[in-house]
């Protein structure tokens, strides 16, 4: 969608869409008689949520869009209701252009390119094999154009959220492309078509060269599958050279069959979206480098498909770590944290950061807990657990800390190795952050997020339809700005 601002509503075709904040709506000023009587028959009250349309037969038939605010919205919030609701009422309505007026509500420069955001996070679609597509349910809308807004909001979407939007639109599609288009070495290439000329280097472990390093613990994952495993590291150098970058590392399991320890039939193609966590961390780095942000920041995508197979590993099989360490897969389904462990030891060895922050779908007890409206953290340093804290409500993107500690990590000790891939079924997500704990190194402070129940929704919300949400870039892109280019 073709996002621009005006400092006049333009002539020409298009609909109308102007805010309502409860009986507040500056915009209908001029627009005719009877149109508070024709808003109330609607049953609208300006509140947040609803939104009614009106034909303006004074105006060609004009469709007027009013989308309704709330009396005391936070202009944040509003900004995404606004900006979503817009593009959700009119994507496939016919209409092909769109102009917003903003004109007396007060938004700041943020929350004016907020609503631009919004909607365009709220276009993205994924039709590549809706064949069948009758033109009626195709989208028609191709441009907004935002009247009223401060004069530095072009700047703040032109330079901040317009890559920011590129970012989780490649980590949606991504999470959206099914597991026969989407495997290790067909997500490398998608990311580097993605991330051309950004200015990202790329390099690329194979199979070959993580066995020579030991990787013993992610290739396990990846024995039953034909395809061959990958670790992609992602080199933003837009800091002072010679900083210390900081770490985004993603679980990247293209497929979770559970290998030998199969999941049910039953909703297991939902397992495609097992690289939600990798995907943010390729969409991070799409939108930071894409807004040349001042920072150091290195991403790496452990992935990896995890089959059944004659070749696959067993329960009860020990591998041995890139760092060492020996590990008892108990059951071959929590394959993630085996991926991740390894990802982790050889970014410690190779990038030696001081901070590492995990982003990985990791269990469905995170799903149980928190549901589908936070991710779970999981921190070893108060100070980045608040900053990331921060960055999620800043962002949208929201994190709810979850514990760790001594008690749960003796749950995982194992009679034969170092350590068991589970512990028991209570506390399931806590004892899956207590085992990637285990690698991480003395001094690093470190943040597991599990977004099992983030990555995809089956509900549209403001920012998204449903599907593939992009949860994690936002808040990635946020923790940056707030912290590392500071
Ligand atoms: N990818 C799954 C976790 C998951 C489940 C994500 C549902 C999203 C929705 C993970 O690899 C897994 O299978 N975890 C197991 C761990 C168990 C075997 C200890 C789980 O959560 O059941
Ligand atoms: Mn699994
Ligand atoms: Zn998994």
């Amino acid at each position: 969608m073709q996002i621009s601002f005006a400092s006049v509503r333009p002539a020409g075709d298009h609909a109308l869409v102007v805010p309502a904040a409860g009986t507040q709506r500056p915009g209908l000023a001029g627009l005719g008689d009877g149109l508070d009587g024709a808003l109330r028959r609607q049953r609208f009250e300006g509140e947040a949520g609803g939104a009614a349309e009106i034909f303006l037969t004074n105006d060609g038939g004009r469709r007027l869009l009013v989308v309704g605010l709330g009396a005391n919205a936070k202009p944040a919030e509003a900004a995404e209701k606004l900006g979503g609701t817009l593009v959700a009422r009119l994507l496939t309505s016919g209409e092909t252009n769109a102009v917003l007026d903003l004109t007396g509500l007060n938004f700041d420069a943020d929350a004016a390119a907020k609503v631009a955001l919004a909607a365009q996070l709220r276009s993205w679609r994924h039709d590549r094999y809706r064949t069948t597509l009758k033109d009626k349910q195709k989208p028609t809308l191709t441009s907004l154009t935002i009247v009223g807004a401060p004069a530095e909001a072009e700047a703040r979407w032109a330079n901040r959220y317009a890559s920011l939007a590129g970012g989780v639109e490649l980590t949606r599609e991504l999470v959206a492309e099914p597991a026969n288009i989407i495997y290790p070495e067909s997500f490398v290439a998608r990311c580097r078509d993605q991330m051309d000329g950004l200015g990202i280097e790329f390099e690329v472990l194979g199979e070959k060269e993580m066995a020579d390093l030991g990787m013993g613990a992610l290739l396990g994952v990846s024995q039953g599958s034909v395809r061959d495993a990958q670790l992609l590291v992602m080199r933003w150098n837009g800091g002072e050279p010679g900083d210390t970058p900081v770490c985004f590392i993603g679980k990247g399991v293209t497929f979770d069959t559970g290998g030998i320890s199969i999941k049910p039939a039953a909703g297991m193609e939902s397992m495609k979206w097992d690289m939600g966590g990798a995907g943010a961390v390729a969409g991070a780095m799409k939108a930071i480098a894409g807004r040349k942000a001042k920072a150091n920041v290195v991403g790496i995508c452990g992935l990896v498909e995890n089959m059944p197979d004659g070749n696959a590993q067993r329960p009860g099989d020990v591998v041995t770590s890139m760092n060492g360490q020996t590990i008892e897969v108990i059951n071959t389904d929590a394959e993630g944290r085996l991926v991740l462990c390894d990802a982790i030891t050889w970014a410690q060895a190779n990038i030696k950061p001081n901070t590492i922050v995990d982003l990985a779908t990791l269990t469905g007890a995170m799903v149980v807990a928190l549901g589908h409206e936070m991710g779970g953290m999981f921190a070893n340093d108060d100070g980045l657990a608040g900053q990331l804290s921060a960055a999620g409500a800043a962002s949208g993107d929201k994190l709810w800390r979850m514990p760790l500690g001594e008690a749960y990590d003796r749950l995982i000790d194992s009679p034969i190795a170092d350590i068991k891939n589970v512990g028991p079924r209570e506390g399931g997500s806590i004892t899956a952050a207590q085992f990637i704990q285990r690698f991480v190194d003395e001094g690093v402070k470190w943040a597991h997020l599990d977004i099992a129940g983030m990555a995809w929704s089956d509900k549209p919300s403001n920012t998204y339809d449903k599907g593939a949400t992009g949860f994690g870039v936002r808040l990635l892109d946020q923790y940056v700005a707030d912290v590392c280019e500071k």
